[in-house]
């Protein structure tokens, strides 16, 4: 079957993510085809069996890039089998939190995915610049004994079991589909 997953990321915690959910859809003998949401020119292809999208939040909101592309694809994202996975702190310490914003998404697009992951993301502290990094470190400590505040490295919350289960669910319905329409 043929698949496109596209992501929307800024430190790059939902780049990574977006790859090891292609490579276990590939190990099943999928084809994916893997893309930034900045190059998908707000258009999901036609000839796909399959639909995953992908965003991280920043501010509270998901990849803007993320919900204009779920909103002007209504028709694909309800024909095919489709999946959102959501990236951020959140997913980690605070999970209703977590559970709201997807919330907040699917109202905002109009699109309710039939398979949604929530993942935890990552306090990039030695990647952010000065700013962001203090920011960041106050908003961890703001979460007593959640988040790292360790600023001198990096911390990864995703638990990447959990990546890896959500797309062999995501790829068992593809699979079930495409069985039952033969
Ligand atoms: C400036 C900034 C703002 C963020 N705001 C939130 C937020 O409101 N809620 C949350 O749960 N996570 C928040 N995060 C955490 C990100 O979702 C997390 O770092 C994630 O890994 C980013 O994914 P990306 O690297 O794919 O963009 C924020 C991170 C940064 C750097």
């Amino acid at each position: 079957m043929k698949v496109f997953l596209t992501y929307g990321t800024t430190e790059g915690q939902t780049a990574k993510i977006a790859d090891v959910v292609a490579d276990v859809l590939r190990d099943r003998g999928h084809e994916i085809t893997k893309v930034d949401v900045k190059d998908a020119r707000g258009a999901i292809p036609d000839g796909y069996d399959g639909v995953i999208l992908g965003a991280s939040i920043h501010m509270g909101k998901h990849d803007k890039h993320v919900v204009e592309l779920a909103q002007r694809n209504h028709d694909v994202l309800a024909r095919v089998p489709a999946a959102f996975f959501s990236v951020s702190l959140a997913a980690y310490g605070d999970p209703p939190e977590a559970e709201g914003y997807v919330e907040q998404f699917e109202q905002e697009t109009g699109w309710r995915p039939g398979t949604v992951g929530i993942f935890g993301g990552a306090l990039l502290y030695t990647q952010y610049g000065f700013v962001k990094r203090h920011m960041m470190k106050k908003i961890a400590s703001d979460k007593p004994g959640s988040l790292d505040t360790d600023i001198s490295r990096d911390h990864v919350y995703t638990e990447w079991d959990g990546v890896r289960r959500f797309a062999e669910g995501y790829a068992a319905r593809l699979e079930l589909q495409s069985a039952s329409s033969v």
